[in-house]
């Protein structure tokens, strides 16, 4: 296992932005993991599990414990009559497994093409888009129970998938995800209710699930900033859900406003974008190199060069606004670490 100190942090998140790491180990199998766990629990340090670094904010401290990046790799395809399971390393990105099953036609997780992130953020985030969450093909998880250092296998049941949350988030810190597996049909079940890609396939009936792909690639090229000119985790607030009676009393009041059953609980869906874009006319505004994306409102853009602080100034400026104007008290959906 190889430890190094003081490690800078901002570049192995799509943030782009944090402090160093007093202590960062690069885990790439169950034995490193474990050995990475010995040495912080021996100093009595803070462990953080860093994936792929795209759903965090880290503070401009940095983090004083021990952060464990996890790198553990490989794919393996098992042939099960009408459909494949493929299980997959944690440290995999998700992109990459998107693009390979979607070579080897097996459909189920195409919709989540180009998010961003490793295969164990998009367990522990039940990471979802266009139709597609990643909970409805996930077949078990293998995990590193922390508490007794004993390796178990979690039933697709048992996670407690919920709307980008599930055991990881809720018992967070017992569980570290090692591989996961996805049972992907053979069977064509294209999956275009979004209204994007109704507009996309109107003429085709049979679209190819590379042209499905393809298609997403490019919607997310309208709607997220360019990582390579600067830093954002994708959404930064969650949706929040409400009851039934406070939506009608949202409805009467922004008549325009789409809504969105949720099929897993008895809650609606308000689009918080179009909240911060129509209701608080907020796109686009910026504070201290922290933006409100001009494409996605929900979307926070950092300049390179923005402070861990002026993100959560400008998400908490949102936060009360929010507050004030429609009575919702909203969640982040990026991961604060300090
Ligand atoms: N809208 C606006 N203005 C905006 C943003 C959105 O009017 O600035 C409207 C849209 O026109 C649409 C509605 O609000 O009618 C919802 O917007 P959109 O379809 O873009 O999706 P979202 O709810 O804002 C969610 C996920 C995204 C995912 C998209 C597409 C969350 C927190 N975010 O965004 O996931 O890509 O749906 O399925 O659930 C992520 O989690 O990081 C993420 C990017």
């Amino acid at each position: 296992m190889h430890i190094e100190e003081h490690v800078p942090l901002a570049t192995l998140t799509t943030f782009g932005i944090g402090g160093p790491a007093r202590y960062f180990i690069w885990a790439t199998s169950l034995d490193e993991l474990r050995e990475g766990l010995r040495f912080a629990d021996e100093r009595q340090l803070p462990v953080f599990v860093l994936g792929g670094g795209s759903n965090v904010l880290i503070d401009d401290r940095g983090f004083g414990g021990v952060v464990i990046h996890i790198a553990i790799e490989g794919i393996q395809y098992e042939v099960a009559g009408s459909h494949t399971t493929v299980i997959v390393g944690a440290g995999e990105s998700w992109d990459g497994l998107v693009s390979e099953v979607v070579d080897k036609e097996l459909w189920g997780i195409e919709n989540l093409s180009g998010v961003p992130g490793t295969v164990g953020g998009a367990v522990v985030g039940n990471i979802g888009a266009y139709g597609q969450v990643q909970s409805q093909t996930l077949q078990w998880v293998e995990v590193l129970n922390t508490k007794n250092n004993v390796i178990e296998c979690i039933e697709n049941t048992q996670c407690q998938f919920g709307y980008r949350e599930s055991i990881f988030t809720h018992d967070a810190g017992t569980y570290i995800v090692v591989r996961a597996a996805y049972a992907l049909s053979h069977e064509a079940k294209p999956e275009l209710s979004y209204a994007d890609l109704q507009k996309t396939f109107a003429d085709q009936a049979n679209p190819s699930l590379l042209s499905i792909r393809e298609a997403v690639l490019h919607i997310r090229e309208g709607k997220f900033p360019d990582l390579l000119q600067e830093g954002s985790a994708g959404s930064f607030f969650k949706n929040p859900i409400v009851s039934k009676e406070e939506a009608a009393v949202l409805r009467e009041r922004y008549p325009d406003m789409p809504q969105f059953s949720m099929p897993e609980t008895t809650g609606v869906k308000i689009p918080l974008g179009w909240l911060i874009d129509h209701v608080l006319h907020l796109k686009g505004y910026s504070e201290d190199g922290a933006r409100l994306f001009e494409k996605q409102a929900l979307v926070i853009a950092a300049k390179r060069g923005t402070s861990a602080n002026a993100v959560r100034a400008l998400a908490n400026t949102v936060r009360e606004k929010i507050f004030s104007a429609c009575g919702i008290a909203i969640e982040h959906e990026v991961k604060i670490i300090s």
